[in-house]
Parts: C-alpha cells; structure tokens; sequence
C-alpha cells in the first residue's frame, strides 16, 4: 500500500514536473493551439453566412443563436483562457530562448527545414494579437457591453450584428487591416498545426508529411476562407 502511495506521489510529481518544464510549456502551447485551431473552424463558418445572404438576416439568427447557446456560452471563457494560456505560454518559451541562446523554440526539429513561418512564428503571433484587441473591441466589447441596435424577424427580436459587421467593413482600410491579419494567421498556422502535433508527438517520418501537408491545406482554408469576407464586402 506505501508502496503503490509512493509510485502515486512519484508520478504525479513527475507529471507536475512535466508540465512545468520546458517541455511541458511547449505540450500545453500546442494543445492550447490545437484548441484554437478547432475554434477557427467554428468561427469561420459562422462569418461565411456574411456572404451567403446580404439580407444579413442569415448572419444575425446564428450570432443569435450562438449568443443564447448554453454550449457555446459555456465554450466562451475556456477560449479565452486558451488564448491567454497559449500567448503566456508561447512568450516565457521565447524570452527563455531569447536569455539562454540554447535550443530554439523556433522548431529546430530534426527533419524540417526550417521555413519563414518557422522562424517567425513569434512575430505573427504579435500581429495576431494586434489583431485580436482591434477585433475585440470593435465586435465582442460591443455585443457584451454596446448599445447594439436590434432587428425583427416575425415575432423575433434580436441585436443587428450585420448592421454592424457590415458597416465597419464599409472602410476599406478596415478591411486591409483584417485581409493582413489573415494572411499573417495562415502562416501561423501552416507551421504551428504541423509543429503542434510534432511536440505532441505523432510524427513519424511519414506522419510528418502527411501533417505537413495537413497543416498547409488548413491554413490556407482559414486565410483564404476568412479574406473572403472582407474582400466581399470590398468589391460590393
Ligand atoms: C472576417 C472575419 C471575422 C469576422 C466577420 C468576425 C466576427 C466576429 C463577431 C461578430 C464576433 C462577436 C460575436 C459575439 O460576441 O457573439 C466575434 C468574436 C470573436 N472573434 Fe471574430 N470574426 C472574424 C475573424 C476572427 C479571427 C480570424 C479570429 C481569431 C484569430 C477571431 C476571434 C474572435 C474572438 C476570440 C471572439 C470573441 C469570442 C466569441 O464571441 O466567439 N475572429 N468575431
């Protein structure tokens, strides 16, 4: 019974240490980034409903729904948890980088070539979050906080997301900004997807080209899926 009691305390002390190591932080950067990536999906295909119905009432009912959903509700503060999590993260691994000059967290991993996406990956992640303040203020402040005007669909009222998406992407240096951020986040994501299962550690030889080319075909969905948006509205 001391026995098994000690292999117990062993372990978790192991784990603890584990996940408070360099390693571990790296573990955690790429789970929180996979989260993320899931998250990506979700949003996209919800904003592409923008370009679907210019009514914008296609747009307002799933922000509505997505507003009154206990899940996505629920959902909420884990992201923005990942999201902090995976930005502190990311920064103590590359000040660490920065001071001891030893292994880069830059993926120096055997095997991959080191790309421009790998080697910038920190710098992306700045533009990322530049873009994440202006975005946050500019939509999720305003839904929480805002005076949204609303809308009447039958019997159904609810706030005019559309009205407000639509008229901040009426500025076209709006959209350069958002058509910027976009391209930045599929680099970020062509080497972090490939990277984060890398750490995680389901790379093989093969497995490493398969989620190479996973990666790639991601990021370029996202950046060229969410673009879509903001060029729509340049062009209309
Ligand atoms: C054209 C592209 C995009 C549009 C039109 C858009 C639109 C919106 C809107 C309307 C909201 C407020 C919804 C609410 O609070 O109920 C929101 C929230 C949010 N957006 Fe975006 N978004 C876009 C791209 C992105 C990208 C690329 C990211 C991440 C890198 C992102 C991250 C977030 C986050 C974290 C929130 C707050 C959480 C949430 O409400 O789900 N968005 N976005």
């Amino acid at each position: 019974m001391r026995q098994q009691n000690f292999a117990q305390n062993n372990n978790f002390l192991i784990m603890s240490g584990f996940y408070s190591s360099t390693v571990g932080k790296k573990f955690w950067v790429s789970l929180t980034g996979l989260f993320l990536v899931v998250f990506l999906a979700v949003h996209l295909t919800a904003n592409l409903m923008l370009v679907f119905d210019d009514t914008g009432e296609l747009f307002n009912r799933v922000v509505h729904f997505m507003g009154t959903n206990i899940i996505i509700r629920i959902m909420e503060p884990i992201l923005a948890i990942g999201f902090l999590a995976h930005i502190f993260l990311v920064s103590i691994l590359t000040l660490r980088n920065q001071t001891t000059r030893t292994q880069n967290y830059k993926m120096q991993k055997l095997g991959h070539a080191s790309s421009w996406a790998s080697r910038n990956m920190y710098i992306l992640g700045l533009v990322i979050l530049t873009f994440l303040v202006i975005h946050i203020v500019n939509y999720w402040y305003k839904f929480k906080f805002g005076d949204l005007p609303t809308t009447t669909y039958g019997a159904e009222e609810m706030e005019n997301a559309y009205g407000l998406v639509s008229g901040l992407f009426a500025i076209w240096w709006y959209d350069v900004i958002y058509i910027l951020a976009f391209i930045g986040l599929a680099y970020h994501i062509s080497h972090g997807f490939w990277s984060a299962f890398q750490t995680i550690g389901w790379s093989s030889d093969k497995a490493r080209k398969v989620w190479t080319a996973i990666a790639y075909l991601y990021a370029i969905v996202i950046g060229v899926g969410f673009t879509i948006i903001p060029v729509y509205f340049l062009l209309k």
